[in-house]
């Protein structure tokens, strides 16, 4: 462990904004009002498609962009109408934004030099940042003789060498390739817990947000549509926008209703309406308590699966459908099936791959199984 690493966690503030909202002068509600705590040495994730307001979120905590209504503060202090140099954080940009005619080393301690912190304090910083970040060896090159992921290390670096009581990042990665990004993601991983320091990141990568977040935040047009750990995003989406955004593939969503027949439950799809999946105990509570007649029925592809069709399959009991596409992934396999209008995918095992146009028998997991009122899109646990 490092001297940073010990002192940072010390510092480390909650950050919690209350109604937050931002209207850009052009008119266009970027953020509706955002309530959410970010804790201090928590890693929270802001995810969700271009233009729902994430950066304009991250911006507005940075300091960047004006806070139209709500209430930010930092570590109890409403600091809504205090400038970005005296909020204490420190943000890394995509576009990593070094100086190109100064080294690395000079690039990590500008900030500081800026501050006038001593020569001995700034040297000692920088040394012990770049080799945390793998560094040591670069600090006399220039940006140009650096590859892409060591100069977002630098970027990174000069965050850190600020020793700031929380960092933001916008999207750090999405400049390197696929394997940078993924030895990126891990390098950030271990920084936090080594760091302890408050971090709030902004991606639209679900791999990155699943990865790095102690709680993950979805937006999505400007509104936040669940809070949760995880785990609790995959497996307990509160709607159809969060169910259909985490996973890859992602769960199929399909429309259907709930029908009651001699005091049992079913769940019945919208295009294969011979097939009744009865409903296990904790899903007939939740169609008791629920008024909605449309309903979507939510499944993961991993929750599905998919057999050659057998000459004697009762019917009701699975259901049939046709292999539209096989993708074999090398670890596992996706069918793309079709019954009906209805298209959604399976997640196998390699190895037996039904032909393109034949019919499988598809069974699910009835314990995974998701319930939407197809209204409103929310979760009928909800
Ligand atoms: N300076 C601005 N003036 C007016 N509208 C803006 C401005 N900046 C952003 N917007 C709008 O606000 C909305 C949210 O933008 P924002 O940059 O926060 O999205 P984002 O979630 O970060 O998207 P991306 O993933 O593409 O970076 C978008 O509709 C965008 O067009
Ligand atoms: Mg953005």
């Amino acid at each position: 462990m490092t001297g940073i690493g010990a002192t940072r966690a010390s510092n480390a503030a909650t950050v919690a904004l209350q109604g937050v909202r931002k209207e850009y002068e052009s008119g266009v509600v970027a953020v509706h009002g955002v309530d959410l705590t970010v804790n201090a040495g928590e890693f929270v994730v802001l995810v969700g498609p271009s233009g729902c307001g994430k950066s304009t979120t991250l911006r507005m905590v940075a300091g960047l962009e004006s806070i139209t209504a709500g209430t930010l503060t930092i570590d109890g202090r409403v600091v809504n109408d205090v400038p970005p140099s005296d909020r204490d954080i420190a943000m890394v940009f995509q576009s990593y934004a070094l100086y190109p005619h100064m080294s690395v080393r000079d690039n990590m301690a500008f900030a500081l030099k800026l501050r006038k912190r001593p020569a001995a304090e700034i040297a000692e910083r920088v040394s012990a940042a770049a080799s945390t970040l793998g560094l040591a060896t670069m600090l006399d090159r220039t940006p140009r003789q650096l590859s892409g992921g060591q100069r977002q290390r630098v970027a990174i670096g000069r965050a850190i060498v600020r020793e700031p009581s929380v960092f933001l990042f916008d999207e750090p990665l999405s400049n390197l390739d696929a394997a940078l990004r993924s030895e990126m993601r891990r390098e950030l991983a271990t920084l936090h817990r080594r760091l302890g320091a408050t971090m709030l990141y902004v991606t639209h990568d679900q791999v990155e947000a699943m990865t790095l977040g102690d709680r993950i935040v979805v937006m999505h047009e400007g509104r936040v549509r669940q809070v949760d750990s995880p785990g609790e995003l995959y497996d307990h989406p509160h709607d159809t926008f969060v169910a259909g955004f985490l996973g890859s593939p992602p769960m199929n969503l399909l429309p259907g209703a709930l029908i009651q027949r001699d005091g049992r439950w079913f769940a019945q799809l919208a295009d294969a309406p011979a097939l009744e999946i009865p409903l296990p105990e904790q899903l007939t509570e939740v169609a008791l308590r629920s008024r909605a007649s449309s309903i979507i029925v939510g499944v993961r592809p991993e929750h599905l699966v998919a057999r050659p069709m057998q000459p004697d399959e009762p019917p009701g009991e699975s259901l049939a459908a046709t292999v539209e596409l096989a993708e074999p992934l090398g670890h596992e396999q996706l069918l793309h099936l079709r019954a009906g209008a209805m298209s959604f995918t399976v997640r196998g095992a390699p190895g037996v791959r039904p032909a393109v146009g034949s019919t499988v028998s598809v069974r699910m997991s009835l314990e995974r199984l998701h319930l939407f009122d197809a209204a409103s899109g929310v979760s009928l646990r909800a």
